[in-house]
């Protein structure tokens, strides 16, 4: 009798099935009707192959005729190089499993976990435990198998103030791999790999995403092999050494999460953002508007002028403020002081705490910014112990803005940077830490051997410290924007800086992409100055609001600078997101599949309400734009749509604009969907806000 594990959850249905001694995926993806043990082997022998059909199952081991890319790949000294697990044990229940492996000749287990959660989310677990001599491991992947009709993929690529970036591409034999070799994350990291039909869209069409929950180096792959066979994978990527497993000793790989979706992309992003949002350490309290003071002051720090944007902050209705980079140690330029978390006297003569209190006594939270795991080298850190550096060989990795990367696995390193962290948090009460990591790690070696690895647990346990030392303490993760974006991280952190540009045009896109797999209320969205600091584009107000109402709002502009009319709108649209944010932030992403390529159109929806954005991101060629049809709406339900204006005027280019933008309209949801209102001609970067609301 072949074992088997059925596992039912959320919608989705996995069939792990038993064959000699391998244990195969027999399907994943939604639930059927129907036995699964009924299905037939897809596989027959054709001419020119083995002489029986071999099943390489989920470890796609070379010794059971696996020609791929293999899930395991190690050895010891040159020795013990080809697996060949024997399923153990295989226990499940209903919607979990777990499988165990034992190889008596490479002396090596392998347990599996497996889990369907309520939203249909797979998450799956490795351990690999040694039981010889050591044992060099050298890379571990999961991964899935795809079906036939999964034809594209689909990805993120970027840089610094340009990440997200989508690549769809066909499936075809060979490899398509996306690692990131950067020691965290990465702008150019992608989060997940989806993999779809050529027709699915944002509505509809079948889609399959894995996402790993690592913030190191990883890779992303897509296979297809010469018989047809297609699958993907996500896995650590491990330098040469780095992981050697001692006699008992276990290498846990990073958790994956797999999705599939029948309603296209949109139905992905539904089941990532559910399964995020129904995590215990979800920020559970209303988003607050956060004002930032980087592009604000940059590095002129100076009491007097942060207590007046403070006046003007509370004047609007900030409910936060942070300090950033700059107020510690010699740190008056990217080229000092970093390492040194002690409040610098020279420009806060007076310490934090007055500021904080300051702001405290207008009701508004004080956070702070740190970058702990760097140094620069003109530092007293440095100075004081340039042995804590992550280096190989004797050198000096190259610098990047001047800094340095400690070694976080070094005890006496952790627990400086954390005691040295925690003085400051703790001495002024703050609240809410921004996070950052400015530079890529290059040689990040310690004791001759490479520390990649150790370097992302270290910062994942350094976090859960500080949280458990500061009760109530959020943290947000930026590395130089959106360089540190991913589901290991979320597990510590609140918020992501999704992107140093604040640029509201190119954030359209960069948050409508971040977007797929993380929710809403977790990425920082700023208005920020006009020209932009990043593109010295000129954009309105009303579009740099719009677009930053989509996100954990705030604002990231020296508003001391700003006219009092920018200011009456400003607290216009804060008092906005303050009525909207629970709406935008629990609601379900939808973004519509405008057939004009030139708009964006998407919202959050709720059951009752629903709020879109109707933005254009370049000037149409036709007069006539295209009908808004929106979605998910009830069909038989009435709906009042009405164009809101938070922050001032909205350029359009019209003698006569549609009706409903000045009176509203009252319609019904099959109406709104399959006709659709009609839409205006908007001015070049501009954006509409509109309000759905259902009727009694
Ligand atoms: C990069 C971050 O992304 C910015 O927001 C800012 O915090 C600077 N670093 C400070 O150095």
């Amino acid at each position: 009798m072949q074992r088997q594990a059925h596992l039912t959850n959320g919608g989705a249905e996995l069939y792990l099935q038993e064959f000699a001694g391998a244990l195969v995926v027999k399907y994943w993806g939604r639930k059927l009707t129907g036995n699964l043990a009924e299905l037939q082997s897809s596989r027959t022998i054709p001419n020119s192959d083995f002489d029986q059909i071999q099943y390489p199952g989920i470890n796609r081991e070379h010794s059971r005729g696996w020609l791929g890319y293999p899930t395991i790949a190690g050895h010891r000294s040159g020795r013990d190089w080809s697996t060949n697990f024997q399923l153990n044990d295989l226990s499940s229940n209903e919607d979990s499993a777990s499988a165990n492996f034992v190889d008596e000749v490479t002396k090596l287990k392998l347990n599996y976990k497996f889990a369907l959660d309520e939203f249909g989310i797979l998450s799956v677990s490795a351990a690999l435990e040694n039981f010889g001599e050591d044992y060099c491991l050298n890379e571990f992947i999961y991964w899935l198998p795809l079906p036939d009709q999964a034809n594209e993929t689909l990805d993120f690529a970027g840089r610094w103030s340009n990440e997200r970036n989508p690549q769809r591409r066909s499936i075809q034999i060979g490899r398509w791999v996306r690692d990131s070799r950067e020691g965290k994350t990465g702008h150019n990291a992608t989060i997940g790999e989806i993999a779809l039909t050529s027709q699915t869209n944002f509505a509809s069409g079948e889609a399959w995403a894995i996402s790993l929950a690592w913030s190191g180096n990883h890779q992303y792959l897509v296979e297809q092999n010469p018989d047809g066979y297609k699958s993907f994978g996500a896995g650590e990527v491990l330098a040469p050494g780095e992981v050697i497993l001692k006699t008992g000793e276990v290498y846990e790989a990073p958790v994956i999460k797999a999705a599939y979706s029948n309603r296209g992309l949109d139905g992905l992003s539904e089941k990532f953002h559910q399964m995020l949002r129904a995590r215990k350490v979800h920020p559970n309290k209303s988003r607050p508007l956060t004002l930032n003071l980087w592009e604000a002051i940059y590095f002129d720090h100076n009491e007097e002028k942060v207590k007046s944007i403070i006046d003007i902050a509370a004047s609007v209705g900030v409910e936060r403020v942070v300090l950033d980079d700059g107020w510690f140690g010699s740190r008056r330029n990217d080229k000092s002081g970093l390492g040194d978390w002690q409040v610098s006297k020279d420009i806060w003569p007076n310490g934090l705490k007055p500021v904080s209190d300051y702001a405290a006594s207008k009701g508004i939270e004080f956070g702070l910014w740190f970058e702990g795991e760097m140094v620069n080298q003109d530092s007293d850190l440095y100075r004081n112990h340039p042995e804590w550096i992550l280096q190989e060989g004797g050198r000096t990795p190259p610098t990047w803005r001047h800094q340095l990367v400690l070694d976080l696995a070094n005890p006496d390193a952790y627990r400086y940077i954390l005691e040295a962290t925690h003085r400051v948090i703790s001495e002024c009460n703050i609240k809410y830490i921004k996070w950052d990591h400015n530079r890529t790690l290059i040689d990040a070696g310690a004791g001759g051997k490479a520390s990649y690895r150790k370097q992302v647990l270290a910062i994942y346990s350094l976090f859960a410290e500080l949280k458990k030392l500061n009760p109530g303490l959020e943290i947000e993760s930026c590395a130089s924007g959106g360089g540190r974006i991913d589901l290991g991280i979320v597990e510590y952190v609140d918020r992501f800086w999704v992107s140093d540009n604040n640029d509201a045009l190119s954030r359209q896109s960069i948050q409508r992409w971040t977007a797929q797999f993380l929710p809403l209320e977790l990425l920082g969205s700023h208005i920020g100055p006009s020209p932009s600091h990043q593109t010295g584009r000129e954009l309105s107000l009303s579009f740099r609001a719009s677009t930053a109402l989509f996100g954990h709002s705030g604002i990231e502009w020296d508003i001391s600078k700003a006219s009092n009319d920018e200011l009456a709108h400003l607290a216009n649209w804060i008092e906005y997101y303050k009525s909207k944010r629970n709406l935008i932030h629990s609601g379900k992403l939808v973004r519509c599949d405008f057939p004009d390529a030139s708009h964006y159109l998407y919202g959050a929806v709720t059951e009752n309400e629903s709020i879109f954005i109707f933005a254009q991101i370049v000037p149409t060629a036709v007069s006539q734009v295209p009908n808004l049809r929106f979605r998910d709406l009830l069909p038989n339900a009435k709906y009042r749509v009405s164009a809101a204006f938070p922050a001032g005027s909205v350029g359009m280019m019209l003698i006569k604009e549609p009706e409903w933008i000045k009176s509203g309209v009252v319609m019904s949801g099959d109406l709104l969907q399959e006709v659709g209102l009609p839409a205006p001609i908007l001015q070049p970067a501009q954006a509409l806000i509109i309000e759905i609301k259902k009727e009694n």
